[in-house]
């Protein structure tokens, strides 16, 4: 195994280690190259580039493998539950029985929010994307709580950890409450995690939602699946935040905004438009296939492609059959669901999308389960916000606990206007500079 490698710049050969990871990945350190040769590299979306060494998810994109912490994706699907995925992703280790009650207690300590935290709500108009109040609300959290904001002790990490995935949730729910002219509904301590959640998204003052078991699994399961997915562009910008060293909430909050956009969890709700507008055009899809593989019409097929995974996303499959679970317990025919097995089914025998190796990600589906459930379109992203928010934690506490810390600075290659000086106002010409 090679364990350097040799660059021949003006004349002059560097040496730089390669460094090989758990699995077999491997880098060339360029930490040294500019005080060696002057150089810097650039690669402006970082698709060549890592930022870190980390042990929390290893993805394998070729071969479409996902583990956390080296437990494949489908075990933890098939055994684990959220909270418990969640603890094993901070912390590193499945939770013993009494972790994880503890951390439960947790969670259940920290569900209310500050009282004084509702007429931030009332200052939102109800049409405002939950994503903006939930972004603005965490970061509203960590003025309620803030010795928990300024520590950054190890051992503050679990009440840390707890607080934000307690509080993210009930923001959730007041903020869908909100929107929809609803009262909103305290959590209560009898319920578990996910569905303590649905107990604040759909109970009314004088009737309790009624709990579907099948739809308390879905929706944990959602989470589960979203709980990381190693450098993504809204957990690197959690890391780059980290290492200025922002407060916790403030990462959480960068996090949300980065995830925000269509490109990335933002797809789960462009999906299900792209699929509306599909069924509502009357198209059977071909059409549609048809602009996205025209360069000009800016169209693109929402949920496919993925800049690691050359393969089937392996948390698609999982959301896949979900999908059809939950429809069938439910007894619900979804529309949407058909377009998109049908767009799946064309796509991935035609040439266009199989020559760039585009296949369904995490967000083709999950969407259908989300409708299912009862949750609109703009709440799909901030589900996936819930669910990234053990992720964006441990990423933030390897940055905190990195044994050479540095605040991320990337460099840049300058392009613009070489040595320039002030003109007087006089002087200008009355046709502006281009
Ligand atoms: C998530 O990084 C993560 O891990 C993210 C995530 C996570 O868990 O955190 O997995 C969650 O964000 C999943 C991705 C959700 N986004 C979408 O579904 C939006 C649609 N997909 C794309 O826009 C795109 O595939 C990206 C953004 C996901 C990846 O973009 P890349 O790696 O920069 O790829 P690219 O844009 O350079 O595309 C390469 C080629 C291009 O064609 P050519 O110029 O080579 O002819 O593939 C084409 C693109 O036009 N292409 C698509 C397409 N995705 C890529 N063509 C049509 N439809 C698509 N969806």
């Amino acid at each position: 195994m090679t364990t350097t490698a040799r660059l021949e710049l003006d004349g002059k050969v560097y040496e730089l280690p390669v460094i090989v990871g758990s699995e077999g990945d491997k880098a060339v350190d360029i930490t040294k190259l500019r005080d060696l040769s002057g150089y810097i590299t650039l690669d402006p979306s970082y698709a060549n580039t890592g930022s870190c060494l980390s042990e929390i998810t290893f993805i394998d994109g070729e071969k479409g493998i996902l583990r956390y912490r080296g437990i494949p994706i489908q075990e933890m699907a098939e055994k684990s539950t959220f909270i418990e995925t969640a603890y094993h992703i901070i912390f590193g280790h499945l939770p013993t029985r009494a972790e994880l009650s503890e951390f439960s207690d947790l969670l259940t300590k920290y569900e209310l929010l500050h009282e004084d935290m509702k007429y931030h709500f009332e200052g939102f108009p109800t049409t405002g994307h939950p994503m903006a109040i939930l972004s603005a609300m965490i970061n509203a959290t960590s003025c309620f709580f803030p010795d928990l904001a300024r520590s950054t002790r190890r051992e503050d990490l679990k009440v840390q950890a707890a607080v934000l995935l307690a509080q993210v949730r009930t923001i959730a729910a007041f903020a869908y409450r909100r929107s929809r002219g609803l009262p909103t509904i305290y959590p209560n301590p009898m319920y578990k995690f996910t569905a303590n959640f649905l107990h604040m998204l759909f109970s009314l003052p004088n009737k309790d939602y009624e709990m579907h078991p099948e739809i308390v699994k879905a929706l944990d399961l959602i989470f589960l699946l979203h709980a990381d997915h190693e450098q993504n562009c809204s957990t690197a910008t959690v890391r780059m935040v980290a290492s200025g060293q922002a407060n916790v909430f403030a990462c959480a909050a960068a996090g949300v905004c980065a995830l925000w956009g269509p490109l990335h969890g933002g797809a789960n709700q462009a999906v299900i438009e792209m699929l509306e507008d599909i069924r509502q055009s009357g198209d059977d899809g071909s059409n549609f296939l048809k602009l996205v593989k025209d360069k000009n019409s800016g169209k693109r097929l929402m949920g496919f492609g993925h800049r690691v995974y050359k393969n089937y996303d392996p948390r698609a499959n999982i959301i896949k059959r979900q999908c059809d679970e939950l429809l069938s317990v439910l007894r619900k025919d979804d529309p949407l669901l058909d377009i998109a097995k049908r767009l799946e089914e064309a796509a991935l025998n035609d040439p266009y999308f199989v020559e760039r190796k585009l296949y369904p990600n995490v967000d083709f589906y999950s969407g259908i389960i989300m409708r299912a459930i009862g949750l609109p379109p703009e709440m799909f992203t901030v589900i996936f916000a819930i669910g990234r928010m053990p992720g964006w934690i441990a990423n933030y506490r390897e940055i905190l606990e990195s044994p050479t810390p540095r605040i991320y600075r990337p460099r840049q290659i300058y392009t613009g206007k070489t040595l320039n000086h002030y003109v007087d106002k006089i002087q200008r010409s009355s046709v502006p500079v281009q």
